[in-house]
């Protein structure tokens, strides 16, 4: 049996919808156009203000990224076995603690697994772990007990961590590639050159190229790494070398080896690489 409408009955719909107002509920909160002047409607007034401060923070973002190109290093050298890889600060707890005994070698798996993982159980157990009802900090021991925890453990690691970096630095005596490339910058700078663009400095042309000792360098392999016309590789460019050392320092360099340089010692006789030392201290840049 059909609905039996009383025809005297006020029927208010909501906008133009088939929706029957209702009659005021209490339980219902009260509509935002209930309080003229004080809320607004959030489509479009309150998204459209929204979007345009998005807009403007976007824009700028890509105004400050084309004027101002990454800071790009020199090209990844997989020869370069004196590289001590580090990941950013920010990560650097994380990575102290993948050293460790129990999450490294054949821990690996539980190491990356359960110890990285550590942080999300916490969160999920946190709601289980924190269900009173108090917000002050000092009347929640067991949450606030474990943020204290973690952010120490956080501190520390970091600082151990990059202890531990610093102190192999210094144990291989090498210079991280950005601290050179800053070093560089500033003596460039303060000498009123223009900043140095890695990988594309000016290299001197080679002097005396006909001379025997490049061909002792091409039938040892040196050009391997410093390149076939000694214009650089995975080593340095040796064009320019008597600009920074002298005879007896590219003797030495060639006799004990430097860092990823090998040592030719009992591979080049004697005279060989005096030969070469000889030649290398004429690459100047003035010829
Ligand atoms: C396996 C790659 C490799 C080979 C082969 C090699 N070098 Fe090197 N060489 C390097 C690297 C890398 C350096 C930079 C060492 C450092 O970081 O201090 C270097 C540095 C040098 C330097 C010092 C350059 C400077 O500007 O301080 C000289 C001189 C040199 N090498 C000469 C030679 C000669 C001569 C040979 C061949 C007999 C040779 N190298 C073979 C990798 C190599």
């Amino acid at each position: 049996m059909a609905h039996k409408q009383n025809p005297n009955e006020k029927v208010i719909y909501v906008g133009d919808s088939r929706i029957r107002k209702r009659e005021h509920n209490p339980s219902y909160p009260a509509d935002y156009s209930a309080y003229p002047g004080k809320s607004e409607a959030f489509v479009p007034n309150f998204l459209l203000k929204e979007w345009m401060v998005g807009v403007v923070v976007l824009v700028g973002f890509l105004v400050l990224v084309i004027s101002e190109p990454a800071p790009l290093g020199y090209p990844a050298n997989p020869l370069n076995g004196s590289f001590i890889p580090v990941p950013d600060w920010y990560f650097l707890f994380l990575y102290q603690m993948l050293k460790y005994p129990y999450a490294s070698g054949s821990y690996v798996g539980f190491g990356v697994v359960c110890l990285s993982g550590l942080p999300f159980i916490a969160l999920l157990l946190a709601p289980f772990l924190d269900s009173g009802k108090e917000r002050r900090f000092y009347r929640r021991p067991i949450a606030s007990s474990l943020m204290l925890v973690s952010l120490v453990a956080v501190c520390y690691l970091t600082w151990v961590s990059w202890d531990h970096y610093q102190s192999e630095l210094r144990v291989n005596g090498v210079v991280p590639e950005d601290v050179e490339r800053v070093a560089k910058a500033r003596e460039a700078i303060s000498k009123g050159l223009p900043r140095p663009v890695p990988g594309r400095e000016k290299i001197p042309a080679m002097v005396a190229a006909d001379d025997p000792a490049f061909k002792t360098m091409q039938k040892a392999q040196c050009i391997a790494c410093h390149g076939t016309e000694l214009e650089g590789g995975a080593g340095p460019a040796l064009r320019g070398v008597g600009d920074r050392l002298n005879k007896q320092q590219i003797h030495d360099t060639i006799m004990n080896g430097r860092n990823a340089m090998p040592s030719f010692k009992g591979q080049l006789s004697d005279a060989q690489i005096s030969e070469i030392a000889t030649w290398l201290e004429k690459q100047k840049a003035g010829g």
